[in-house]
């Protein structure tokens, strides 16, 4: 089922197909994975405990910690199959992956998920869901939301969290 993901950037869908055989990505990676019985991999995501360095952080974010860098969790992929995109499939993914870091964060200190967009649709996307830029003009697709921001949207959907 894994091998057969495609979502159009051989990248990110190599980074799920082929970690899958690593004994890396089995025992320190998390990737999570939406999968229809039928028709296989429907999307996937993997976060990763970073940090977003003092010098580069925005306003907000710099004076969320005015010593260090600032804990964040990083979506290092993110990706809907071909054949389902176009269809709110990533919006409902990135609603879980928002649920899963607020929910890491109770146990794990982070303020912010931060992205490198791979190209202009994927940051439309996320922009449209509320990342906005880090700021580094030579870096535009470096993107990053509060976790306070997150926290409220998910507050749209009940008790996620
Ligand atoms: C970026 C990506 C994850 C978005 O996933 P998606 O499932 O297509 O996202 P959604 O369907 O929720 O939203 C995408 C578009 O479909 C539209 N849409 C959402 N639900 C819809 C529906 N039910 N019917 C028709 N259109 C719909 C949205 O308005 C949005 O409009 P757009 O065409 O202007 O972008 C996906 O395109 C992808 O995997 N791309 C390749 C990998 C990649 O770039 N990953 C991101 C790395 S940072």
């Amino acid at each position: 089922m894994r091998r057969d993901f495609d979502c159009g950037v051989p990248e990110i869908s190599d980074y799920l197909r082929d970690r899958g055989n690593n004994a890396a990505w089995r025992n320190a990676a998390k990737p999570w994975v939406a999968v229809d019985a039928d028709v296989g991999v429907i999307g996937y995501y993997v976060l990763v405990a970073s940090r977003i360095e003092r010098k580069k952080a925005p306003a907000d974010l710099a004076a969320i910690e005015p010593l260090h860098a600032i804990p964040s969790t990083y979506l290092a992929a993110f990706a809907i199959d071909r054949r389902f995109q176009g269809r709110g499939y990533g919006s409902d993914l990135l609603l879980h992956a928002f649920i899963t870091a607020a929910n890491a964060a109770r146990y794990v200190n982070s303020y912010a998920m931060d992205l490198h967009a791979f190209d202009d649709r994927a940051r439309a996307f996320h922009v449209r869901h509320g990342f906005r830029p880090l700021g580094d003009p030579r870096r535009p697709n470096d993107l990053y939301i509060l976790l306070q921001d997150i926290r409220r949207t998910l507050e749209g959907y009940g008790d996620l969290v």
